[in-house]
C-alpha cells in the first residue's frame, strides 16, 4: 500500500517484510498512534499539518546528508566505532521521516503541492576530508544544535499527546546528533589546512544562520500550535540562544574561532536592515 500522495518526497510500503523490519528496527510502534486528535479545531489541525509537512521535508534532507556522510566516512577509513555510531544517526533520521509522515497523515494527509527537500551540494572540488568536515560542522554541530533548541520549544507547545511523544523522541535523537559532531572535533586532530578550512566554513555557516533563521518569519506554520508549531519570535530566540550558549562556546573549546565570526555575521545583518 502506497502511503502519501505523489507530491510527498517519499513513501512507505506500509506492509510486508520491509515494513516489519523497519518498524521493529526504529521502534515506531512504541508510540500509540490510535489515540484520537485532542479536539476538532480545524485551524489548529491545519497549522499542525503544515508544521509536520515542513518537518518531514527537513528530516528527509538530514537523512540524505548523513547517508552521504556515512559513505564518506567508510571511504576515508574512519574507525568502525565512529561509523557504527553514525549508522545510529542515519537510522534515527529514517525514523524521523516516518514519524513526521505519520503525523502529516494523522492531521489530514499530504497536500497536493508538498515542498521538496532543499539539498545543498558541497563543491565538487572539495576534498573528501573537507566534505566530511563541512558536514560535521554545518549539519551536525550547528544544524542539529539548532534543531534541539527548536524541538524543545515545539514540544513545550505540544498539548496533543501523540505530537508530544513524537517530538520527545526526535528531541532525544537530535541531541545525540549534535553531540556526535562535537565529539568528532575532540577526537580527531586537524592539520593546519583543515583548521583554516574549518574556521572559514564556520564563519560562512554562521552568516547563513543569520540569513535563514533570524528574520522574523510569518505564516501559519510558524504560529504556536498544540501540535508543536513555534511562533516566529520564539524561533528567533531559540536559535540565538542555541548559537550563543552552545554552538559558539563548544567551537571555541574545540579550538575553532567562532565568537568573532558570530559577532561579524550579526553586525552584517544589522547593517543590511
Ligand atoms: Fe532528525
Ligand atoms: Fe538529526
Amino acid at each position: 500500500m502506497r502511503h502519501g500522495t505523489s507530491s510527498a518526497p517519499f513513501y512507505s510500503l506500509g506492509e510486508g517484510p520491509f515494513a516489519t523490519t523497519h518498524e521493529a528496527f526504529v521502534g515506531i510502534d512504541e508510540i500509540d498512534w490510535s489515540r484520537p486528535l485532542a479536539d476538532g479545531d480545524e485551524t489548529a489541525r491545519e497549522d499542525g499539518r503544515r508544521t509536520f509537512v515542513h518537518r518531514a521535508v527537513d528530516e528527509q534532507r538530514s537523512l540524505i546528508a548523513f547517508s552521504e556522510l556515512l559513505t564518506a566516512l567508510c571511504q576515508s577509513g574512519a574507525p568502525i566505532d565512529v561509523i557504527g555510531s553514525l549508522t545510529r544517526v542515519v537510522r534515527d533520521e529514517a525514523l524521523h521521516v516516518d514519524l513526521c509522515d505519520r503525523m502529516v497523515r494523522r492531521l489530514g494527509g499530504w497536500p497536493e503541492a508538498a515542498p521538496t527537500p532543499r539539498i545543498v551540494s558541497l563543491p565538487a572540488k572539495w576534498s573528501l576530508e573537507q566534505r566530511v568536515l563541512a558536514t560535521i560542522l554545518g549539519s551536525l554541530c550547528v544544524g542539529e544544535t539548532i534543531s534541539v533548541a527548536l524541538l524543545a520549544r515545539a514540544r513545550g507547545n505540544a498539548t496533543d499527546p501523540v505530537a508530544h511523544e513524537v517530538l520527545t523522541r526526535m528531541l532525544a535523537d537530535e541531541s545525540f546528533h549534535s553531540r556526535f559532531g562535537f565529539w568528532w572535533l575532540d577526537a580527531f586532530p586537524r592539520s593546519d589546512g583543515a583548521q583554516a578550512f574549518a574556521e572559514r566554513f564556520v564563519a560562512r555557516i554562521l552568516r547563513s544562520v543569520v540569513v535563514d533563521f533570524l528574520p522574523t518569519q510569518t505564516g501559519a506554520e510558524h504560529r504556536d500550535t498544540r501540535y508543536g508549531g513555534v511562533a516566529a519570535e520564539a524561533r528567533r530566540e531559540a536559535v540565538v540562544e542555541a548559537i550563543e550558549k552552545t554552538v559558539v562556546p563548544s567551537f571555541e573549546r574545540a579550538g575553532i574561532s567562532a565568537q568573532k565570526s558570530w559577532a561579524l555575521a550579526q553586525a552584517e545583518e544589522t547593517d543590511a536592515s
